[in-house]
């Protein structure tokens, strides 16, 4: 099977591991828009037209499931009703069966908060939203960054820890990747990583049993995110082989005389 995934960056490498570790046959092909990162800070209709190019160039890809590793597309997705002929797998959708306790903080990014999706789905609980914006920034620099995530972590949790929740949910796929962080500064919470439930929905489908293999498409630096996908360890676990992919931003700029200028980049 041909498993198709997106996102802004290495957020989406915390779904994409579950994914291979499970299902190691498949062939997958991940975007990273690296170009149009952050996602979580942009207006809903900049993260709509993203989303959509995300999800066309998958389907030119062929693939037979669209994964959105990444909660502040999946966000948009359903609050904007969004739709593909591939079939399409969320990461929201499956988190109340999860949920245990009655004080779930939720933790995401600026649009995913302002959507209220996780409050809509989690509705009859107490819920505490939390934008964390900056924690995003944090995962995608350089190793030896420990001391400003932790930095981070305790300005955005703080109040969190004090109105002492049972769960936490990481709603952003960046914050797996600093789960270890986030339990030592709130040890009592449970963590709910939202890509469990993908890794279920999956698990009904039926899956390649050969050698598998990753596909890299990145619109930045190709590089750089070899680098850090090298770093999250995933090439140890199958073949991998990256591209760079163009993307266009158009910029449309009214001048006096009426006529408008598109500048373009990427
Ligand atoms: N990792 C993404 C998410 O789950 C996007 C983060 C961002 O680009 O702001 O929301």
């Amino acid at each position: 099977m041909k498993v198709g995934l997106f996102d802004s960056g290495v957020g989406g490498l915390s779904v994409l591991k579950k994914l291979i570790t499970h299902f190691p046959g498949n062939t997958y092909v991940y975007f990273a828009d690296t170009l149009r990162a952050p996602f979580g800070t942009k207006p809903d209709a900049a993260i709509i037209s993203i989303v959509a190019d995300a999800i066309s160039f998958l389907e030119s890809k062929h693939v037979d499931v669209i994964v959105a590793a990444c909660n502040t597309a999946d966000s948009l997705i359903k609050e904007y009703k969004l739709d593909t002929p591939v079939h399409y797998v969320g990461i929201i959708d499956r988190v109340p069966e999860m949920v245990r306790g009655k004080k779930v903080a939720v933790m995401a990014t600026e649009a995913t908060v302002r959507t209220g999706v996780y409050a809509k789905l989690l509705k009859g609980l107490e819920i505490y939203q939390k934008a964390a914006q900056l924690l995003v920034s944090a995962v995608e620099s350089e190793p030896g960054s420990e001391k400003i995530i932790n930095a981070i972590i305790k300005h955005y949790l703080l109040p969190i820890k004090r109105w002492k929740p049972d769960e936490i949910v990481l709603g952003c796929t960046h914050f797996p990747l600093v789960s270890k962080f986030i339990s030592s500064f709130i040890p009592n919470a449970r963590l709910i990583d939202p890509a469990d439930g993908i890794v279920q929905k999956l698990s009904k489908m039926k899956h390649g049993k050969g050698k598998g293999m990753i596909e890299f498409y990145v619109s930045g630096d190709v590089g750089d995110f070899e680098r850090k996908v090298r770093r999250f360890g995933i090439g140890k676990i199958m073949p991998m082989t990256f591209q760079k992919v163009k993307v266009e931003e158009g910029i449309a700029v009214e001048e006096d005389s009426g006529n408008i200028w598109a500048i373009r980049s990427g």
